[in-house]
């Protein structure tokens, strides 16, 4: 019988990618999602491009917080394999604005999940966490065994969760759990159907590049041009959703193993671009030429962050398959023929 995935946040932009690649895999797939940070029209794009497997999906509006909502999920299901649970807020800038809400969001709808979860005898979890766990790292690539911090709000929240994991395990070893440390998502699914949507103006560079190009945005600020990187830009670990996306089938695979505790993988590709080889990559896959203003370090950002993928190819039998130039491409794929997103130019801002 077809395995029944639980997938939180499965609206937004990882999750909706991850959410097609399950049904594609013939899992049938249940998403919870409050809609804070997402549109409901992701995932009937997501049910169109599944095709057939379509159906095999469901959705509903709840926020993690909602015990008695997440329970009456739980209780209307025979039981739910495993989670991959993506709900989360992310926004660095507005987690050291906001804290509270962040730890709130966060920490509190990931215990209630965990709470849920535990008293329906549902043990197998994938949980996003995040590369911003290594800091500014002393050296690279990022090991899974580096020590890790967190810089912000933010990356504290991910950095609990993974501690709140491992006690679980520790309390209770048929919990079987994998952390995933993403490094930088970017692109979009191939068809251009499906892509990131950020509300208000994106923080990361990718999406901020893709708002230029469309002529939402008049140009890019380049933050740092003094970092001890070949160009003098920011060097990371760009890796396309696709291929992220698959890194969380493999995860589940791995959840079937009967030996798998509390498990740590990195999800990158291992090779380090600057922010201006990212630009020129885009420039090419787009035919435009994005305008750059040169400025300032942003406070709080590492000079060189890529991983070790070792550990993920080994034991998950993945590795990523695509490059900066597909991901570019699949990007301006996405954004050419959405450039408001999922809403209308009333929508945005
Ligand atoms: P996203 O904002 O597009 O998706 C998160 C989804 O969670 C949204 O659809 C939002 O509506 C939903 N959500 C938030 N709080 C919720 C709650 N309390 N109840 C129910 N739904 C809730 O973000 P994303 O880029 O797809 O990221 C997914 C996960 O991966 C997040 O946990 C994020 O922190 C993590 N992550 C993202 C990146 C990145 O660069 N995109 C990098 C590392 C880790
Ligand atoms: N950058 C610019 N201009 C922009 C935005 C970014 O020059 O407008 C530069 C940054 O300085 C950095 C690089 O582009 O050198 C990448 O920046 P992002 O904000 O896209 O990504 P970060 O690596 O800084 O951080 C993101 C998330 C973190 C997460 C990390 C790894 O914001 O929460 O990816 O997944 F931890």
């Amino acid at each position: 019988m077809a395995k029944t995935v639980l997938v939180t946040g499965g609206a937004g932009y990882i999750g909706s990618h991850t959410v097609l690649q399950l049904l594609i895999g013939e899992f049938r797939v249940v998403v919870v999602d409050n809609l804070d940070n997402a549109s409901d029209v992701a995932i009937e794009r997501v049910a169109e491009l599944a095709g057939e497997r379509g159906r095999n999906l469901e959705f509903h509006q709840i926020d993690l917080r909602d015990k008695p909502a997440l329970e009456k999920l739980f209780a209307s299901k025979s039981n739910f394999d495993a989670v991959i649970h993506f709900a989360g807020l992310k926004a660095v800038g507005e987690s050291v604005q906001k804290p509270l809400m962040y730890y709130n969001n966060n920490i509190t709808g990931t215990i209630t999940l965990l709470e849920v979860m535990s008293a329906h005898g549902c043990k197998k979890l994938v949980f996003s966490s995040s590369a911003t766990v290594y800091g500014w790292p002393k050296e690279v690539p990022c090991t899974e065994e580096f020590p890790i911090c967190a810089m912000n709000p933010y990356g504290r929240t991910k950095l609990f969760i993974e501690e709140i994991c491992r006690d679980i395990h520790r309390s209770d070893p048929e919990w079987k759990i994998i952390l995933l440390r993403y490094f930088n998502p970017v692109g979009a699914h191939p068809s251009g159907y499906i892509g990131e949507d950020p509300r208000g103006i994106p923080n990361n560079l990718m999406p901020f590049v893709q708002q230029v190009a469309v002529g939402r945005r008049p140009a890019l600020t380049v933050y740092g041009t003094d970092y001890s990187t070949k160009d003098g830009t920011g060097v990371r670990d760009y890796i396309h959703v696709v291929d992220l996306s698959d890194g969380h089938i493999a995860a589940l695979n791995k959840l079937s193993d009967a030996k798998i505790g509390c498990e740590v993988y990195n999800l990158g590709t291992g090779k380090g671009t600057s922010v201006l080889e990212m630009v020129a990559a885009f420039d090419k896959a787009s035919g435009k030429k994005i305008p750059l203003v040169m400025a300032g370090r942003r406070p709080g950002d590492a000079e060189i962050v890529y991983a070790s993928t070792e550990k993920a190819e080994c034991e998950l039998h993945w590795k990523a398959k695509y490059g900066i130039d597909e991901m570019c491409r699949d990007q301006w794929n996405w954004a050419s023929k959405n450039p408001w997103g999922y809403g209308s130019p009333d929508s945005s801002n």
